[in-house]
């Protein structure tokens, strides 16, 4: 039976985890910047010398494929892909290892000329990290990207999206061009490491994805009053960073307690203004992360955690003020691809279970316009978005067989 080659993905996930290499392990490898073009360029050589066909799309999406030259109805394609950019302090697969182990998928297919009925592609979605805008590359692929707000797309520290992808070469203003016509791509699935620790606690090789959290992310601001931070009474102060506390704990409290029972909320971005030891806060900014699988229970959070702001913002003697930020839909995976999965397993001797996903993926994205689905291995220890996320090297192995088995399936079907 046709099988991937370990030494060959594992060298390139060795090699890609040069670009944005920290010296304590990890990479730093934002989307468009240096390193990330750097990644993007060696990522289109590999393709290359594989023998696939290859594009960059409008939206930077990097396409390799074997069966076509671009994405035609004519001839529906079965395509995998995950991103190469990653998380500051990130991890050497969150991403890479589903973008390799695809390319080492359609080289293994070339090489041993195995039959496939349906063109076979692999995709490096730009921006899944959302520095810019959540699944961005993915979201302009499936034609759901809001070109109107295309020039108020910023990242946290204040790079706009215009100005970050014109330092790469590309027009941010075209990237809705990078939609791809319907009927274009006849299935989907994509292989990641699971980033919690289920799998590994439950002592399952392969999980079967079947439905992807939403996301939603806000920027909360409170304003009060700067002020001399030894000479103000206390009782005077309208201090906006112990307003923005109060209500960070009060939103923890209300999600673990109000939520469906497996909703997330998370605090990573905090401003302080102006920022120094001896000025009382006059502002504070927070970008407030929530999550579940359920459209509604999210939409329930999001309106008492406004509610909430303008409570705490009252109580502290400040304003408040909330802005939608981005929000992605929570999905349900296609039921095809799951058992195409599932079977293949069975054939493999790899026991599997189905699970959701607790992080967002480009695969939500793809459920809009095919049968999309995903394939996750355990992570080390459940660890991800960090420095030592690992898999261990046979985990992988299973992961990219089970992957090239289910591209086989599908391509087949
Ligand atoms: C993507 O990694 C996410 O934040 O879920
Ligand atoms: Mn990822
Ligand atoms: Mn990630």
């Amino acid at each position: 039976m046709v099988a991937i080659s370990l030494p060959r993905l594992a060298s390139r996930i060795d090699a890609l985890a040069r670009f944005g290499a920290l010296p304590g392990g990890g990479v730093t490898r934002p989307c468009w910047s240096a390193p990330h073009e750097e990644a993007r360029a060696w990522l289109l050589g590999e393709l290359r010398r594989t023998g696939l066909e290859t594009w960059v799309d409008p939206a930077g999406n990097v396409f390799g494929a074997t069966g076509i030259q671009a994405f035609r109805p004519e001839i529906p394609v079965v395509l995998t892909g995950s991103h190469i950019d990653t998380v500051p302090e990130g991890g050497i697969l969150d991403g890479a290892l589903g973008v390799l182990a695809g390319l080492e998928c359609l080289q293994v297919i070339n090489e041993t000329r195995t039959p496939h009925a349906r063109p076979l592609a692999v995709a490096a979605w730009s921006d899944e990290e959302g520095r810019y805008g959540s699944l961005f590359g993915s979201r302009a692929f499936c034609g759901l990207l809001d070109s109107a707000r295309i020039d108020e797309m910023m990242s946290v520290d204040g790079v706009r999206l215009v100005d970050a992808m014109a330092g790469a070469g590309f027009d941010a203003r075209r990237a809705s061009e990078a939609r791809a016509p319907d009927g274009a791509v006849t299935a989907y699935v994509e292989l990641h490491i699971e980033q919690g620790p289920r799998l590994e606690e439950a002592g399952v090789p392969i999980g079967v994805v079947e439905a992807i959290v939403g996301v939603r992310r806000s920027r909360v601001v409170f304003r009060g009053q700067a002020d001399h931070a030894g000479t103000t009474p206390m009782d005077r102060r309208r201090d906006a960073f112990l307003a923005a506390a109060d209500y960070a704990l009060r939103v923890r409290e209300h999600v673990v307690t109000r939520g469906s029972g497996v909703s997330v909320t998370n605090f990573g971005v905090v401003h302080v203004h102006p920022g120094a030891s001896n000025i009382v806060p006059g502002s504070t900014e927070l970008v407030h992360e929530m999550r579940d699988p359920d459209p509604g229970v999210l939409e329930r959070l999001a309106g008492e955690c406004a509610a909430l702001a303008r409570e705490v913002a009252a109580a502290h003697r400040v304003e408040s003020e909330l802005r939608l930020v981005s929000a992605t839909t929570p999905a349900l995976c296609s039921a095809r691809v799951q058992s195409a999965t599932e079977r293949v397993c069975a054939t493999l001797g790899l026991r599997c279970q189905r699970l959701y996903s607790a992080a967002g993926h480009d695969a939500q994205n793809l459920t809009r316009v095919t049968d999309a689905g995903m394939i996750f291995i355990p992570s080390q220890g459940g660890r991800s978005h960090r420095v030592d996320e690992m898999s261990d090297w046979p985990a992988i192995e299973r992961g990219a067989n089970a992957l090239l088995h289910t591209m086989l399936a599908l391509a087949d079907a």
